[in-house]
């Protein structure tokens, strides 16, 4: 067989580790290539339809092929894709910005959340002169050597020693990454007062991949990084312009420091952001090169006129006010019908998830941080979510979040539940 005549999913697998560009590790025969989107639904190169609960891991907020966004994008095109420099696009973004989120006093651009969570790590150590950040068991952060570090362990290791989840980390982190439990304040107090006078920040995802926070956790955080002279960093690239306009600082009511945002911002093309105080972005003037509190960030693509476009469209649209009642209805909904099946089938397992998102657990513990997950039946999840990728539902394998997005509907929530039921009796 040619290249050209061969399976798209055969010839992914000839390309591809695995057959995939890292996001979804589908088992070989059931490699999936897409074609197109269109609001809530993809087709893939075989011209199968499916029910999209991966929304591009979480980036298409507006639902694919927006019109507002594909006319923003389309109006921009001929006038010029990259400058590496502002443009009057990129400037119009950070203005609505650094209008809408009063923690961002000034901001720069990147191309991926992985590069703003990144750059806030520099920034807070730069600041404070101090080696060694704080994250969470569980927590991602993209995929730098701090963004990985201790996602999947295994629980053998005792918090707060980082482990590797990725060959080529454990020596970058170990001695300047500190790992500690979600959700669990005076453990985290305990870790960071014992190192108080290393510790640059503390890095956390404000919804911790699905979790909550629970009441108290973030003021918690907020007065402790106070205390000892470190800076509150929120990883919002998933939480961003989700939860709420103001993502997880406006919807817990906590402002941090440094804010990384990515996904969303950009309603399906490619762009981070991060910013904070003045002062501490000061530290990326370029008049301070040679300084040792000068910090390095470049993008050639950040920020391109035709990313800013489309993020500029999606903020109108986020901007909406029936916009986030609409994403908090439908993750009620989803959740609700979620739990709904699982009592039907009398299947121990948790829903979590907050906003437009949601995610089943199966474990009959409340899942309050990444240990209470450890013994849930993750073989189970994977089972249940290749079933409703058989049954016509895009979805993430490892049984992470389900996104929602604006395109999405009552009826795309109760249509999932019933191939959930489907797929969990086959299961
Ligand atoms: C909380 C969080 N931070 C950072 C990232 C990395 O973003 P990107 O994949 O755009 O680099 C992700 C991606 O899933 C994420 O969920």
């Amino acid at each position: 067989m040619t290249q050209a005549t061969a399976r798209p999913s055969a010839r992914a697998l000839a390309v591809h580790p695995a057959g995939s560009n890292g996001e979804f590790d589908f088992p070989a025969e059931r490699v999936v290539v897409l074609a197109r989107g269109t609001g809530s639904r993809v087709w893939d190169a075989t011209g199968r339809e499916l029910l999209d609960f991966s929304m591009g891991w979480g980036s298409v907020l507006p639902g694919h092929a927006h019109p507002a966004v594909v006319r923003a994008v389309a109006e921009q095109l001929p006038s010029g894709t990259n400058f590496a420099c502002v443009s009057e696009r990129s400037l119009a973004l950070a203005e609505t910005l650094q209008r809408l989120l009063p923690w961002c006093e000034r901001l720069r651009f990147c191309a991926s959340g992985s590069e703003a969570t990144m750059y806030c790590v520099r920034l807070a150590r730069a600041h404070t002169g101090r080696p060694v950040v704080v994250k969470f068991e569980g927590a991602y952060h993209g995929s730098s050597d701090v963004g990985v570090t201790s996602l999947f362990p295994d629980g053998s290791v005792d918090l707060p020693r980082p482990v590797a989840t990725s060959a080529g980390v454990q020596e970058a982190v170990e001695g300047t990454v500190l790992v500690a439990p979600f959700n669990d304040l005076d453990a985290t107090s305990r870790i960071v007062e014992r190192d108080a006078a290393r510790i640059a920040a503390v890095l956390v995802e404000p919804l911790q991949r699905c979790i909550p926070p629970v009441p108290g956790f973030l003021e918690g955080l907020r007065a402790l990084t106070r205390r000892v002279g470190a800076l509150l960093v929120f990883d919002e690239v998933v939480t961003g312009f989700r939860l709420a306009l103001g993502g997880a600082a406006e919807r817990y009511g906590v402002a941090p420091d440094l804010v990384a945002y990515g996904k969303a911002l950009g309603g399906g093309l490619p762009i981070g952001a991060f910013g904070g105080s003045g002062e501490v972005m000061d530290h990326l003037r370029e008049d301070r090169l040679g300084r040792p509190d000068y910090v390095w960030s470049a993008s050639t693509l950040g920020g391109n006129p035709v990313s800013a476009a489309a993020a500029l469209a999606a903020l109108d649209l986020y901007q909406d006010p029936a916009t986030y009642a609409h994403l908090d209805h439908l993750g009620v909904v989803l959740r609700a019908q979620l739990r709904s099946v699982l009592h039907s089938r009398r299947v121990d397992a948790q829903v979590i998830g907050d906003g437009p998102l949601a995610q089943v657990v199966f474990t009959k513990e409340p899942v309050v941080g990444y240990r209470s997950m450890l013994h849930a039946d993750r073989a189970r999840s994977r089972r249940t979510m290749l079933g409703l990728l058989d049954r016509g539902v895009f979805v993430n394998p490892m049984g992470t979040k389900l996104y929602l997005s604006l395109a999405h509907d009552d009826a795309s929530c109760v249509a999932l539940a019933e191939r959930f039921d489907a797929a969990l009796f086959d299961a």
